[in-house]
């Protein structure tokens, strides 16, 4: 059986309206526009309208990736949607995702990755491509982070926003090069530094649950940092080098979007200016899955990104949870 590699050959982004500044958050949070951006880079979030959830922000990416690729939905084989806040917990986020977008051939599933998630989807999906199964494959990187925020919890609550950003897997073309490589990572000795305690079958929804804040992020902001600079260089590194690349070979690094002095720690070490690395998180804070496709699709928007060019992206979360994925840009 001869492998055909799988390449990106469209890129969207949806973020909500609103906008939440700094500012506005510090007139409910004990915090200041100075202490965010001086300690996270953040300026600004977006978040969701009422009524809103995570599929509703897949399923306009995902429609604007069909749009630009122009094919219809019902040409879709397979959905994957990272996602940490799918709209519950059953059905999946794919589900609805495919049922409001149309794509009534397709199956799906979501991926628990947490801010890896869409490089472990990209990953995962790129295999359906590689085997000859499967011939359109829909990644979505979606959350709504502010739907599972502690508004009385400075230290969290101001580190993420709602955004959702999609790609379509197509084989390569004879000559393409597409999706080169992934790392992919998960050590789950992490997980008690940065989770969710209530809402599954451990600590089921009750009074007591939601008396105590426990449907909410929790996170020791401290040592997810450290690890996250030190995963996020190592998954970098490690790609690079089983690749015979430098980072000087680089077109454009995508760094997961957590905090502006964990993707300056990878610029310094990876020896990258800003010239070659992609920063939006003063625009839209952390959206968990989301903050990788939707640099990527600014990116491919204002042209920072043609064919031929080489892309990595590398991510590091929950779980904890890191990986990083080396790309020819094929469109
Ligand atoms: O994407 C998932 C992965 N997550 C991450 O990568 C997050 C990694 N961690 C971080 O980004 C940083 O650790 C934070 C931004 C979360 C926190 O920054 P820090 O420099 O590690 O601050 P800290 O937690 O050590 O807190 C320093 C001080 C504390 O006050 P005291 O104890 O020194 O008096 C905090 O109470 O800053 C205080 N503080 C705040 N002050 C104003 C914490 N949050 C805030 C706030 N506004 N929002």
């Amino acid at each position: 059986m001869s492998l055909r590699r799988a390449k990106i050959t469209a890129v969207s982004h949806y973020l909500p309206e609103r906008r939440v500044t700094n500012q506005e958050l510090a007139q409910t949070v004990d915090t200041s526009d100075e202490w965010i951006f001086e300690r996270t880079g953040i300026r600004e979030r977006r978040v969701i309208a009422k009524g809103q959830a995570t599929s509703d922000l897949a399923a306009k990416a995902a429609r604007q990736v069909l749009e630009k690729r122009g094919i219809d939905a019902t040409e879709i084989d397979l959905i994957i949607v990272a996602t940490v806040t799918p709209d519950m917990l059953f059905p999946s986020a794919a589900c609805l995702v495919q049922m409001k977008i149309g794509a009534k051939n397709a199956w799906g599933f979501d991926l628990s990755g947490a801010c890896s998630g869409f490089v472990y989807a990209l990953a995962t999906g790129s295999q359906f491509i590689r085997t000859g199964t499967h011939r359109k494959v829909l990644i979505i990187g979606a959350d709504v982070m502010t739907s599972i925020l502690n508004y009385e919890d400075r230290a969290t609550c101001v580190l993420f926003g709602d955004g959702a950003g999609a790609v379509l897997l197509e084989p390569a073309e004879e000559g393409e090069s597409g999706i080169l490589d992934f790392v992919l990572r998960s050590d789950g000795e992490g997980g008690q530094f940065l989770y969710m305690p209530a809402g599954g079958s451990l600590n089921p929804a009750s009074a007591e649950t939601v008396q105590k804040n426990m449907h909410s992020v929790h996170q020791n902001g401290k040592n997810v940092f450290k690890f996250a600079v030190r995963g996020m260089c190592e998954v970098s590194q490690e790609i690079l080098e089983r690749n015979h690349f430098t980072a000087q070979d680089l077109k454009l690094y995508i760094p997961h979007q957590a905090n502006l002095r964990i993707i300056r720690a990878a610029m310094e070490k990876l020896q990258l200016d800003d010239s070659r690395v992609a920063i939006n998180i003063d625009k839209y804070a952390n959206t968990t899955a989301a903050t990788i496709p939707i640099c990527l699709s600014e990116a491919s928007e204002s042209k920072r990104i043609i064919k031929n060019d080489l892309i990595l992206m590398a991510s590091f979360g929950a779980g904890f949870t890191s990986g990083s994925v080396l790309l020819r840009w094929e469109i």
